[in-house]
């Protein structure tokens, strides 16, 4: 089996709910953060680990990521004319990306996304990303979780430490420290209630997996919420192989949550030159009008 990492899943066709109305029509994935869609932060994060194949997982109303992601002939003929050169480099940056787009034809869940992606995978390790996980991109997590895939030959899931009132919105683990913020799992619970919880580790948007998941995603029957989970089938996969979770200290958004949306939109706005001075500004006014 190829051991190095070439190929990322994206997973894109869940139906936004958390953001209806904004999500009716176009996908939750073209949110803008400051001035790029969600998604874009997931694909430059890739990119910049190396990744050369980008799958995507689409659906209904999804469209807008494929023409995002698309050349603009039009447009980038227009900016050459009008001479603006830096704007003309940053929406052709990623013009030498290939992009795979394959059509989840329901909305059955993130293990049915993934298992939708087996054709374009075969038999190598990949990565998932969920776009809606924001990482800091001075952070190097997907970096890390490669290296420990490629010294372990093991799947590797993000975890966070997350407070309890938090835990039942996400994956969670039981596992054991191994050191370098690498725990051994043995076992993992899809949105557990707070009390049932086994630890409060939960998995974040980003995964390492390897072919063998296919198989169990294959004969695993509904789960949590009437969907198929990648959860459960981590658990499955769990009798024939070592999982590990790679404890993040960094900082994620949980951009897809609303207040999460604004806390990425407000730190990320800091960080970029063209608007911080400025918003920076306007933050300490609103703070110190909040103060009064
Ligand atoms: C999914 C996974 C969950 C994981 C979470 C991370 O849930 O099913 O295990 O903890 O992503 O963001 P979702 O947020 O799609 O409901």
């Amino acid at each position: 089996m190829e051991k190095r990492v070439k190929k990322a899943i994206f997973p894109a066709a869940g139906l936004g709910t958390r953001f209806l109305p904004a999500t009716k029509a176009s996908p939750k994935e073209m949110l803008p953060i400051v001035d790029k869609p969600m998604i874009q932060y997931a694909v430059e994060e890739a990119a910049a680990c190396g990744i050369e194949e980008f799958i995507i997982i689409t659906g209904k109303y999804k469209r807008a990521i494929e023409d995002h992601f698309d050349s603009a002939y039009e447009l980038e003929e227009s900016l050459k004319k009008s001479g603006k050169k830096k704007l003309l480099e940053e929406i052709s940056r990623l013009n030498h990306i290939n992009f795979a787009y394959i059509r989840q034809r329901a909305a059955l869940g993130l293990g049915h996304a993934i298992l939708c992606a087996k054709p374009f995978v075969k038999d190598e390790p990949f990565a998932v990303l969920l776009s809606d996980d924001v990482i800091d991109a001075e952070d190097t997590l997907l970096k890390d979780m490669i290296k420990f895939y490629e010294e372990l030959d093991c799947p590797i899931l993000a975890l966070q430490q997350v407070p309890g009132a938090e835990i039942q919105r996400y994956g969670v683990i039981d596992g054991v420290a191994e050191g370098d913020g690498i725990y051994k799992i043995n076992n993992l619970v899809e949105k557990p209630r707070t009390e049932d919880a086994p630890s409060d580790l939960a998995i974040i948007g980003r995964y390492i997996l390897t072919p063998d998941i296919f198989r169990v995603l294959e004969c695993l029957s509904m789960g949590k919420g009437g969907e198929i989970q990648l959860t459960d089938a981590l658990r499955g996969l769990l009798k024939n192989r070592s999982i590990y979770g790679y404890l993040f200290k960094g900082r994620r958004y949980d951009a897809g949550d609303k207040v999460g949306y604004l806390k990425a939109t407000v730190d990320l706005a800091l960080k970029n030159p063209q608007v911080s001075e400025p918003f920076k500004e306007y933050i300490l006014n609103v703070a110190s009008r909040l103060k009064k």
